[in-house]
């Protein structure tokens, strides 16, 4: 199928990439050429297991101008979005693309579908992307076709996640344009759920609500076991066992960040109360996950005074597998620790760049001599991190990784 894919972040590369490995012909629309470049030579530009080689292998052509979708049968929306400050999702970046497709479906002849890929609220495709499409004179189910099909990768696994969807939603205008999508995904081993256009948008935000909501489950029941000097590790364990409750999402630890839990659930949060309901169980996830990672901070004070400490981080990315810091755990530990008056020594093995970005100020050093502080903290359980010699430190660790149990004094953050 010939494709174009608008917007080459996280979602739009690996879509992109994935659809040219699969023997589709892509074409992707970036705005920032430097981005552009880059995928033309072959690379990616973001950290992602598999996809360099896949970029390698495959031929996407990149470029700036919209007239490059002329060509285009399906057409996937995949641009950023960011949050409003009352935490609902801004549909600039949306509008914006779609008001170009419009200018080029004007004069294209032959029917496409558009998709949307980029996370947005109940109601947006509809209210917003459809009417902006039909400016351009064209009839929606008619001159063409409008989809709404969500992704569900998993930063440090988008591409598996990709090639292997646990399910496929089509959200679809119309039959007509659904089928198209149908086609497309016809390969795929794993269920398709065709729905209408904000059913699917609804589907993307509960996911990831629920899977936030099982996190700061965890993580008040691990903040209780602390308490009572129980292994919260041990009870998930054994509530994973029924199947009910699977045994998925229940490492308890600082709190979950990345570019779409909160922000997906500050999207829902607001959309609720603009509906005139308080999702209050939304809400109490999030003030959990908010306090979260400031508890290691507060159990390192048990242990030492900050001011003039030298205090080691050990993981600075959002979740091992990424370079992402994003909402990072790392990010609020760092910031505290700095206005706290304390020294703070880094180690990440791809995240650093990015975090030096927003804090020239702390000292980026190796994981070994990281251990050289006077105590560390673990915020992102990198496998190599279980090499290191923990025995004669203060460890706070936030991720639970075994071999920092053997420290001289150990602390977890719910365990
Ligand atoms: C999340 C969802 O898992 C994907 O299904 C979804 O497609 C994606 O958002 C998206 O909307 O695009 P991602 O943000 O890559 O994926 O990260 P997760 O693996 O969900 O991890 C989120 C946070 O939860 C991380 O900070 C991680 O460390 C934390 N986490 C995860 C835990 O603390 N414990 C766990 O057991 C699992």
């Amino acid at each position: 199928m010939r494709i174009s894919v608008i917007g080459s972040g996280y979602v739009g590369i690996v879509t992109g990439a994935c659809l040219a490995k699969l023997g589709n012909k892509v074409t992707l629309i970036d705005v920032d050429e430097q981005k552009v470049e880059t995928i033309n030579n072959g690379n990616s530009p973001i950290y992602e297991e598999g996809l360099d080689e896949i970029l390698r292998q495959v031929h996407i052509e990149g470029g700036s101008d919209y007239q490059r979708i002329m060509d285009s049968e399906l057409v996937f929306i995949c641009v950023g979005t960011v949050s409003n400050r009352d935490g609902a999702i801004s549909l600039d970046h949306v509008e914006q693309a779609t008001k170009q497709i419009a200018e080029v479906l004007k004069r294209k002849e032959d029917y496409c579908v558009i998709c949307v890929k980029s996370t947005v609220t109940p109601g947006a495709t509809e209210e917003i992307v459809v009417p902006t499409l039909e400016k351009s004179g064209k009839r929606a189910g008619t001159d063409f076709g409008v989809c709404m099909s969500p992704e569900f990768l998993s930063e440090g696994k988008a591409v598996h996640d990709f090639m292997n969807p646990a399910r496929v939603i089509i959200g679809e205008y119309d039959k007509r344009s659904g089928d198209v999508l149908l086609n497309l995904y016809k390969n795929f081993n794993s269920p398709i759920v065709r729905t209408n256009l904000r059913t699917a948008e609804m589907i993307k935000l509960a996911a990831n609500a629920f899977l936030a909501t099982k996190l700061s489950f965890i993580n008040e029941i691990g903040n209780i076991c602390k308490k009572l000097d129980i292994d919260v590790y041990e009870v998930a364990e054994a509530m994973g066992l029924d199947e009910r409750i699977g045994n998925k999402f229940l490492n308890a630890g600082i709190g979950f960040g990345g570019s779409c839990l909160p922000k997906d659930l500050k999207a829902l949060v607001a959309k609720s109360r603009q509906l005139g309901y308080e999702p209050r169980i939304l809400e109490a996830v999030l003030n959990v996950n908010d306090k979260q990672a400031l508890k290691l901070v507060g159990l390192l004070k048990k242990h030492i005074t900050l001011q003039s400490a030298t205090v080691g981080i050990l993981g600075l990315a959002f979740k091992p597998g990424t370079d992402d810091i994003r909402e990072s755990g790392a990010m609020k530990i760092v910031q505290t620790l700095l206005q706290e008056g304390a020294k703070v020594k880094a180690y990440d093995p791809v995240a650093v760049e990015n975090f030096r970005k927003l804090f020239p100020q702390v000292e980026y050093v190796t994981k070994e001599a990281v251990l050289d502080s006077d105590a560390v903290l673990i915020v992102t359980e990198w496998p190599e991190f279980n090499k290191l010699d923990f025995t004669r430190k203060l460890v706070i660790d936030g991720r639970r990784i075994l071999e920092a149990k053997k420290a001289r004094i150990y602390e977890g953050v719910c365990w």
